[in-house]
C-alpha cells in the first residue's frame, strides 16, 4: 500500500532526537530550528517528558471521558497557574484544528449565531468550520464552502464593526501573531477594540494560540501581550510537545451542559501527562524568559544580514523576509548545514521556530550559515 502522496517529503529519515537537535539513519545531526512546526516546545525526548510518559503507560494509558480523570483535573489546575488565565474551564482534544471546530462551534452554540469573522491570510486549520475561517482556497472543499465566513482585513476595526453591523456574527477568530500567513501582527489598540466590539454585539472572541501558545512569544500566549481577555482560547502544538494533544479554555461566560462537546481521545491519561510534563519544564527551566531572551539576542544577530528585508514576529516565532524567494535558500541550508527552518504563504519568508531551549550558540551557527549562503 502506497501512502497518500499529499506531502512534499525532503529525503531526511529523522531516527532519534535530542533537545534541538534531530539525527538521521546516517547519524548526521541537524540543528532543529523548525521544531516540527512549532510543537517541539521543551526539546525533543525531553527527560522529564519521556519519564513522566513512560510510567503513565505503566499505569495507564487511556480511558475515555465516561471516567474520573484525576491527572485532566490536575492539569487544568496546573494551566490556570502557569498561563495566568484565571477562571476558565478546560475541554481537551487532539489537535489544532480540533480546537478551532470545538471553539467556533460553542460560539455558535452560546449566540445562536453562525457566521465568523476570520482575518486575511489566516489559518486555522484543515476541518470544517476551521478550514473554511482559513484564507486559503485551495484546501476549502465545496463541502466545507458551505460555512458562512467574512474574511477581513487584518487591523481594520472599523470594517469589523460594518460586519457586526450588518449581519448576526457568532465569533471573531484570530490569530494574535499570524503562523502559516507569515507572521503579521497588529497593534494593540485593534486587539482590544475587537474585545469591545464582540462584547457589543454579543460575539465571541477566539484566540487561536495554537502555534503562538504555551510560551513561544516569551509570553504564555501571545494575545496577553495585548492585555485582552479572549472568550475561547485555542491550544495545541507546543502543548505536547509531539503527543497529539490540543484544547480550549473557555471564559465563565460559557456555560457548559452534558454533551454539548465530546470527544474519545481528548485529555486521556497519556495527552493529559504530556501536557503537566511540558508545563513542569516550562517552569523548572524558566523556558518563557529564555525564549525572550533568545529572541533579542537572534534579533541583534539579524542586523548583521544586509539582504534581510525584514525581521517579523516575536518570541520564538520568528520569520525572516527576503526580497527573493527563499525555497533554495532552505534546502540548502538543510542539506549543506543540516539546519531544518519553516516556510509559510509568504514564498520570500523562512520561518524559526525552534525548540524553546535554544541557546546562542545555535543561533550563532544559524547566521554563520546563512551569511555563507547569501
Ligand atoms: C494557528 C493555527 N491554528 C490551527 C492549526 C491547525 O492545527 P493542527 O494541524 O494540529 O490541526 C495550525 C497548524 O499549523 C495553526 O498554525
Amino acid at each position: 500500500m502506497s501512502l497518500f502522496d499529499v506531502y512534499p517529503l525532503f529525503d531526511v529519515t529523522p531516527v532519534t532526537a535530542n533537545d534541538v537537535y534531530l539525527y538521521d539513519d546516517k547519524g548526521t545531526q541537524y540543528l532543529d530550528l523548525y521544531g516540527g512546526h512549532a510543537v517541539i516546545s521543551i526539546g525533543h525526548s525531553h527527560p522529564v517528558y519521556v519519564n513522566a510518559l513512560t510510567s503513565q503507560l505503566q499505569k495507564i494509558g487511556f480511558y475515555s471521558n465516561a471516567v474520573q480523570n484525576p491527572i485532566q483535573t490536575k492539569l487544568a489546575d496546573r494551566l490556570e497557574a502557569v498561563s495566568g488565565c484565571k477562571n476558565y474551564d478546560l475541554f481537551m482534544c487532539s489537535s489544532g484544528a480540533e480546537a478551532n471546530e470545538n471553539a467556533l462551534k460553542l460560539a455558535s452554540f452560546h449566540t445562536n449565531k453562525a457566521t465568523v469573522i476570520a482575518f486575511e491570510n489566516s489559518f486555522h486549520g484543515r476541518t470544517s468550520a476551521c478550514v473554511a475561517a482559513t484564507d486559503n482556497p485551495k484546501i476549502v472543499a465545496p463541502i466545507n464552502a458551505q460555512q458562512q465566513v467574512r474574511f477581513l482585513p487584518l487591523g481594520d476595526l472599523n470594517l469589523v464593526e460594518i460586519t457586526l453591523k450588518s449581519e448576526p456574527i457568532c465569533a471573531i477568530i484570530i490569530e494574535c501573531i499570524q503562523g502559516v500567513g507569515g507572521l503579521d501582527e497588529s497593534i494593540t489598540e485593534f486587539y482590544k477594540g475587537l474585545e469591545l466590539l464582540c462584547q457589543k454585539y454579543n460575539t465571541v472572541l477566539i484566540a487561536d494560540e495554537v502555534q503562538s501558545g504555551f510560551g513561544r512569544t516569551g509570553d504564555f500566549f501571545a494575545f496577553q501581550k495585548h492585555g485582552i481577555t479572549p472568550h475561547i482560547i485555542s491550544m495545541a502544538k507546543g502543548m505536547g510537545n509531539g503527543f497529539p494533544v490540543g484544547g480550549i479554555l473557555i471564559h465563565p461566560s460559557i456555560k457548559a451542559s452534558y454533551g454539548l462537546l465530546g470527544t474519545t481521545f481528548g485529555g486521556n491519561h497519556l495527552a493529559s501527562t504530556a501536557t503537566l510534563a511540558v508545563l513542569d519544564v516550562l517552569e523548572s527551566e524558566n523556558l518563557m524568559k529564555n525564549a525572550k531572551e533568545m529572541s533579542a539576542y537572534f534579533m541583534e544577530k539579524a542586523k548583521s544580514i544586509p539582504q534581510l528585508k525584514q525581521l517579523k514576529g516575536r518570541g520564538l516565532m520568528l520569520g525572516l523576509e527576503f526580497d527573493f524567494p527563499v525555497a533554495a535558500l532552505r534546502k540548502k541550508l538543510l542539506f549543506d548545514h543540516f539546519l531544518f527552518t519553516g516556510s509559510s504563504k509568504n514564498p520570500n519568508l523562512i520561518r524559526i521556530l525552534p525548540p524553546l531551549t535554544i541557546k546562542k550558540e545555535h543561533i550563532d551557527l544559524f547566521f554563520k550559515a546563512l551569511a555563507q549562503k547569501l
